[in-house]
């Protein structure tokens, strides 16, 4: 795969479904309001858009319980409408994305009807149905990762359901072929229709251990933590017959071409490149969410994009994350002016970027009063600050009443800052985080040294992390202080450079020699030997 193939070089925006444009009023947003919105991310300066699931579903966990995955939810709007995104997005050289949802369906899917409904029904072998155990317990300890048993007792046939997340979504058996020519063919119905790839959902859950053995108990566990922590979860997901599945899946893609395969993995380093595949026959893009989960400073994640360059297979590609609709949002994590140097960080690095709706506005941390809450995770295991709700609030548009998302009463409060942080807005702010994005997403796709480049760190010492990015003959330092006090950095005797840009306007064109000074929160990146 060349260096230029799209997914390589472009960066890929997720959209969550519910919260970005209203088009009917209802509060949720829609398909219809997404396509209104290609202009602004055209403007922007992305290259694919990734939209969690739209697909037919009663909602128990936002879509991600699929009833059927050959359709469009009456809420998103309806097939047509999608169409006509795709047809559009294409025309503005926008690539679409979307989620798949392998691992489970929702109890209302007919698959799962006919599965529940007797013993000997064909569809029974689709799902997870164990006997009790002779005192009439679950099967195993697993626990479901949204809190409680992870089996759920069915009445009418006298046996459990498997299901990882809620009761409302049962596991599906992928140790069967039928399972898998189904949604093999459901892969097929949208690449059909020009989809550009997919994002799979928990790929690393689909094959549990043949024989159900218990979880061994974590010792660490504390009941500050989710309830999922208290064992480890060493049977019930990341199995090895697993990467025969996702190579079956990459073979579908490869029917078409230039599509790509994404996968949600959270494992530690040296588990999560085993997706890239025996051969690179796996997903092309095994999520890396390394920056989500790492401490904010400049040693560690030195360290960590070392050993995520080392623990790359060879001809593996990398690729970064800086948020998604599971995490809290980076401007509530680290503050908002290191929310900047985030941005730079996220944009300088080798590999594919995914960014966040509303990260590039500053959204940051949004209180939602427990009346308002909608997360079924939050709502199972209150008070341990695991609700998502904060990290899917409404984008804002501009200053109207409800920040322009929509003319009804929003589905999730909006951050109370929408007033003065909104699309609109920042657009006519050159200092604003919106254009340190817009700018930082050129500049990447101006110079190939930025994306594809080789990195080498150049230094990681107290808050500032450095490192240089190069292709051919041009080279550029980025300079990251993470911390909120100045510092200085030497810089190579001989070496000439040029500021192109820094996260705190403005000092672009400014010669650099000797030494470059940080400011506090200051990102920079400097063209060398100019
Ligand atoms: C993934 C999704 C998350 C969902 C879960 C169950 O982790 O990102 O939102 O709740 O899978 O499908």
């Amino acid at each position: 795969m060349p260096e230029t193939t799209w997914w390589k070089r472009g960066i890929v925006y997720q959209i969550y479904p519910r919260s970005f444009q209203d088009s009917n009023g209802d509060g949720i947003s829609d398909l219809n309001g997404i396509r209104q919105r290609l202009d602004y991310l055209a403007w922007l300066g992305i290259n694919a858009i990734w939209i969690s699931p739209i697909f037919p579903s009663p909602m128990a966990d936002f879509g991600y319980d699929v009833a059927d995955y050959c359709g469009i939810d009456p809420i998103f709007g309806t097939l047509e409408d999608f169409e006509r995104l795709i047809e559009e997005a294409h025309a503005k050289g926008l690539k679409l994305i979307l989620d798949f949802v392998p691992n489970h369906t929702s109890d209302q899917h007919p698959w799962f009807k006919e599965s529940r409904s007797s013993r000997t029904n064909p569809n029974r072998d689709w799902y997870l149905w164990r006997d009790a155990k002779p005192d009439g317990s679950p099967p195993n300890n697993w626990i479901s990762n949204f809190g409680g048993p992870a089996w759920e007792w069915d009445e009418a046939t006298g046996q459990y359901y498997y299901h990882a997340f809620l009761k409302e979504q049962p596991d599906l058996n992928w140790r069967n072929s039928d399972i898998r020519k189904a949604m093999y063919n459901a892969l097929r119905f949208w690449l059909d229709r020009g989809v550009d790839g997919f994002r799979v959902d928990v790929i690393w859950h689909l094959i549990k251990h043949a024989e159900f053995r218990d979880n061994p108990h974590n010792p660490a566990f504390q009941t500050s933590q989710a309830e999922i922590n208290r064992f480890i979860q060493v049977y019930s997901a990341d199995q090895p017959e697993v990467h025969e599945v996702v190579s079956e899946m990459r073979g579908v893609l490869e029917e078409y071409p230039e599509r790509v395969l994404i996968g949600e993995i959270y494992l530690p380093l040296e588990r999560l490149v085993t997706y890239y595949g025996k051969d690179l026959s796996g997903a092309h893009l095994p999520f890396n969410f390394q920056l989500i989960q790492t401490a904010w400073n400049a040693r560690t994640i030195a360290a960590l994009i070392n050993e995520y360059e080392a623990a790359l297979p060879e001809g593996g590609w990398p690729n970064w994350v800086l948020g998604n609709h599971d995490q809290p949002r980076i401007g509530a994590r680290i503050g908002p002016q290191q929310a900047r140097v985030a941005a730079m960080l996220l944009l300088t690095l080798r590999g594919t970027p995914t960014m966040y709706y509303g990260d590039e506005i500053g959204i940051g941390k949004v209180e939602i009063p427990p009346e308002a809450a909608q997360d079924p995770w939050e709502k199972n295991e209150p008070g341990l600050d695991l609700g998502r709700d904060p990290e899917r609030t409404p984008m804002h548009w501009d200053g109207s009443a409800q920040g322009g998302f929509t003319s009804g009463k929003p589905w999730l409060p909006l951050d109370p800052h929408f007033r003065s942080c909104h699309v609109e807005g920042l657009r006519d702010d050159p200092a604003s985080i919106l254009m340190l994005y817009r700018h930082l997403i050129e500049l990447r796709r101006q110079h190939l040294a930025l994306s594809v480049g080789g990195y080498t760190q150049v230094s990681a010492e107290g808050d500032v992390l450095a490192y240089e990015r190069q292709h051919g003959s041009e080279r550029f330092l980025v300079a990251l202080n993470l911390g909120h006090e100045p510092h200085t950095l030497p810089f190579p005797a001989g070496t000439k450079g040029r500021v192109v840009l820094s996260t705190v306007p403005d000092r672009s064109e400014e010669p650099i020699e000797a030494q470059v000074v940080l400011r506090a929160d200051e990102g920079l990146i400097i063209a060398l030997g100019i």
